[in-house]
């Protein structure tokens, strides 16, 4: 089973929402790629032209997560829970995915990091930057892994062609 980490929710001065300036840059910064890769999936300018186009967005995150907040922001969205190394829509149902500051959350400590006995114990550690090329590894190994999984999941989910 996976265990999540849910971020602080709500508005106090140690929430997610007034903590999250630097996640707010970078979605600022890849807004003109996805408003590209948007208009180049759907064609719109070639085939809508004229035609009101109406959307629906889902927000996926873990259960614990606080989504009122996000709710109140934009009332239009709905959401999705689950992992997302793990199926969340039904096969080709989605035209475009955008993963915001999440995917290199891992879906677990390898496990032999948290082996006294191994050579790649990781002292109880969360990081590796001080750790050996085994603790590197280990988590290299465990992202690939989960970039797997992640790609082929949304690869069903998303409309072909
Ligand atoms: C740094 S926050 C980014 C939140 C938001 N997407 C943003 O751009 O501000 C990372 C989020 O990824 C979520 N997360 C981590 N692993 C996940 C998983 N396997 N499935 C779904 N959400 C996950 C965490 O719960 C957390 O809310």
């Amino acid at each position: 089973m996976t265990t999540s980490y849910p971020m602080n929710d709500g508005n106090s001065a140690y929430s997610y929402f007034n903590n999250s300036q630097r996640q707010k840059e970078l979605i600022d910064a890849s807004k003109d790629m996805v408003r590209d890769a948007i208009i180049g999936k759907l064609d719109v300018e070639e085939k809508y032209h004229n035609i009101i186009l109406e959307f629906q967005v889902f927000f996926s995150d873990h259960v614990e997560n606080d989504f009122n907040t996000l709710f109140r922001s934009f009332p239009y969205a709905s959401r999705v829970l689950g992992s997302f190394h793990g199926r969340l829509f039904p096969s080709q149902s989605i035209h475009f995915a955008h993963s915001s500051c999440a995917i290199h959350w891992l879906s677990k400590i390898p496990k032999e990091l948290l082996d006294e006995k191994s050579p790649t114990w990781n002292k109880g550690l969360i990081h590796y930057g001080t750790s050996n090329i085994d603790v590197v590894n280990a988590y290299i190994a465990q992202f690939e892994k989960d970039m797997e999984i992640f790609f082929n999941t949304r690869a069903e989910e998303i409309v072909p062609g």
